[in-house]
């Protein structure tokens, strides 16, 4: 943990500034302000339909603010940012490209050489446990599988900035588990800043270093909690009393949001 902490130097690595977005009358986000330290693993947890997919596309530069601004190592978010490379859950492969190819995709656009090329991919493939799949389809991979490969397609592009939407969502409970250890592990030795949406808060409670819940209509910022469990996370650690304190707190606040939804008659 203490290793972890210390890549955080407080300087942001993305910040939200008074960012309002609307779709014509549908207002989205209100009044968010975050800013998320170098080496932070921010969660982003909220009901459907709140924004969290918004404000990765915002960071990303897929969409543009509707007012306020959004700032990435910075600089202001104007466009598509290289800075920043997004897994999404489902997993957007070329299907006609080898896993390399995949993979070399960024490179190659970039104008990288066909060796720096292999070279890089091949480091990304081995390190997310492809070694031996290189050439083979996507069509022939498992979920997990096909998920690893975005995983090195992106880090391939050397992004300052990961942004997961909901990547492990599609698959089995076993290789669930095992890609959050394999992204903790990757994360920990690459020093990227991540924010990583998901609807589980056990997930968030074995990836984060910090926690933000989001309420819905327009959607803002309803809870911002440090996670300082124990590395590595264990399944003693989600016996320990640390784990349940933080997993009623941060439950009780989405289950507040999400009686306010139906409530309201939204949900
Ligand atoms: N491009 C778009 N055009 C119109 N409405 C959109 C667009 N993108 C998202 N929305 C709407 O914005 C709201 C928030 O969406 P989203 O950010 O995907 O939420 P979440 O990821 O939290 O489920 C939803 O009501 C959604 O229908
Ligand atoms: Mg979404």
């Amino acid at each position: 943990m203490a290793e972890i902490n210390s890549k955080a130097d407080g300087k942001p690595m993305i910040e939200f500034r008074g960012v309002a977005k609307s779709f014509g009358a549908l207002k989205v986000l209100e009044r968010v302000d975050l800013q998320v330290a170098k080496g932070e693993f921010l969660v982003l947890l909220g009901a459907s339909g709140c924004g969290k997919s918004t404000m990765l596309n915002l960071v990303s530069g897929f969409e543009r603010a509707s007012s306020g601004s959004i700032w990435v190592n910075g600089r202001e978010v104007k466009d598509v940012d290289p800075a920043c490379g997004m897994v999404f859950q489902q997993y957007a492969l070329f299907p006609w490209k080898t896993v390399r190819e995949n993979v070399e995709f960024g490179l190659k656009m970039r104008g990288v050489s066909r060796k720096e090329r292999a070279k890089v991919a091949q480091y990304y493939i081995e390190m997310v446990g492809l070694k031996g799949f290189e050439n083979s389809f996507p069509n022939k991979l498992s979920g997990g599988m096909k998920q690893r490969v975005s995983i090195a397609r992106v880090l391939a592009n050397d992004p300052d900035v990961m942004l997961f939407d909901e990547p492990f969502a599609a698959l089995d409970a076993m290789t669930r588990q095992v890609l959050q250890e394999q992204l903790l592990s990757i994360y920990e030795k690459s020093g990227k800043t991540i924010i990583f949406i998901t609807h589980s808060i056990d997930e968030a409670l074995m990836l984060s270093t910090r926690m933000v819940v989001m309420g819905s209509k327009p959607g803002r910022v309803v809870q911002d909690i440090a996670n300082d469990l124990p590395h590595p996370r264990t399944a003693d650690v989600q016996l320990s009393q640390r784990y349940i304190d933080l997993k009623r707190s941060i439950w009780e606040t989405v289950q507040v949001e999400v009686m306010k939804g139906l409530e309201a008659g939204r949900l």
